[in-house]
């Protein structure tokens, strides 16, 4: 065989593997595909001193992408040494409560809010004096953070305690059956590859790149902004996700309910900006991380 049908078969075990992986554990976050668009997006927008200190960072299993690593929380969360980690991925609210309050939902700082704001305290004590007197791992904290952000922007990662953010809430996506939280992380992006983006996910990218630059660009700039002079600013996101988690996500697809084309092409608008947002979000807040700490950048 030569070394491309090595590369190819190695390449389709893999992605049978994966597949398999998913198939047994379903995917309770963005999908793969979600937290790869969010990271992709961000990293269009990092300034220069984020590109070094995120190179610097970043496992060497990357290959200099960030967006190659944003999945790894979904990866381990499952792994008995990080299930401590699970709860870190959404921020629940009390049943049919369509607003987020912080000491109720985050109790303990326990939730993807608190997270958000540890992982930025630990990469910003990165550059405060030397690295190596840092104690946290510093590559963990990045991909923990460039997930999390991530996550915040999935609605239904806002959703009710009682039925899991939507978790429990099973629902056909046209004739599959399947859950609403899974609609929310897979399928839309999912239908919206097969038929808008001729199944590629990075023709999907560049089209969100081109409504970044073309359609939303008079709020990416309020987006990216954080009131008062915080680094992180996470608390409105998850505002904003139980709002839109109310109104479109539960909205009209109680248990039972077949979702078909009406929800898919309303709902596919909310997802896209979600994904743009989160990458916006997550570039500013790396780029207010790092430009504070030039000295990563020349050690
Ligand atoms: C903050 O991160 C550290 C290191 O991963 C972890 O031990 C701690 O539990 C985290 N706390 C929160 C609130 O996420
Ligand atoms: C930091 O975390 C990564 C990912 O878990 C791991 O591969 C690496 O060995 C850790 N580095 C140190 C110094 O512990
Ligand atoms: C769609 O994808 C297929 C398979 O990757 C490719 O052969 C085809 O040229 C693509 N069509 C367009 C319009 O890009
Ligand atoms: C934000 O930071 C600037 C410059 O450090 C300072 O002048 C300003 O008062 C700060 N604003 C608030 C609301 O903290």
């Amino acid at each position: 065989m030569g070394s491309i049908e090595m590369g190819l078969a190695l390449r389709m075990w893999i992605a049978g593997l994966l597949l398999l992986t998913h198939l047994v554990h379903g995917a309770l976050c963005w999908g793969d595909d979600g937290h790869y668009a969010v990271c992709k997006i961000a990293q269009g927008y990092f300034e220069e001193e984020t590109v070094v200190a995120v190179k610097k960072f970043l496992p060497a299993s990357a290959d200099g992408e960030l967006a190659a690593v944003c999945s790894w929380p979904d990866e381990i969360k499952r792994l008995p040494q990080w299930r401590w980690t699970a709860a870190l991925h959404f921020a629940d609210t009390p049943d049919y409560k369509c607003n987020y309050d912080y000491s109720r939902d985050c109790a303990e700082d326990w939730c993807v809010t608190g997270a958000i704001f540890n992982y930025t305290n630990q990469l910003m004590s990165a550059s405060e004096d030397s690295l190596s007197i840092v104690p946290y791992n510093l590559t963990e904290a990045l991909m923990f953070l460039s997930h999390f952000m991530g996550d915040i922007h999935q609605p239904l990662h806002e959703g009710f305690l009682g039925d899991l953010g939507g978790n429990r809430v099973k629902v056909s996506w046209y004739n599959q059956e399947t859950n609403l939280h899974r609609v929310w992380d897979d399928m839309i992006i999912e239908s919206a590859l097969e038929k808008y983006y001729n199944s590629s996910l990075s023709i999907m990218i560049h089209a969100l790149e081109d409504k970044l630059k073309y359609g939303w660009s008079n709020d990416v700039r309020s987006w990216g902004s954080c009131q008062r002079n915080e680094t992180a600013c996470p608390n409105p996101y998850a505002s904003e996700s139980i709002d839109l988690a109310c109104k479109y996500a539960y909205k009209d697809a109680t248990a039972g309910t077949t979702l078909g084309d009406d929800y898919f092409l309303s709902r596919l608008l909310i997802v896209e900006k979600r994904i743009a947002q989160g990458g916006i979000r997550l570039a500013a807040t790396l780029n207010r991380i790092f430009s504070s700490k030039p000295k990563l950048a020349t050690a």
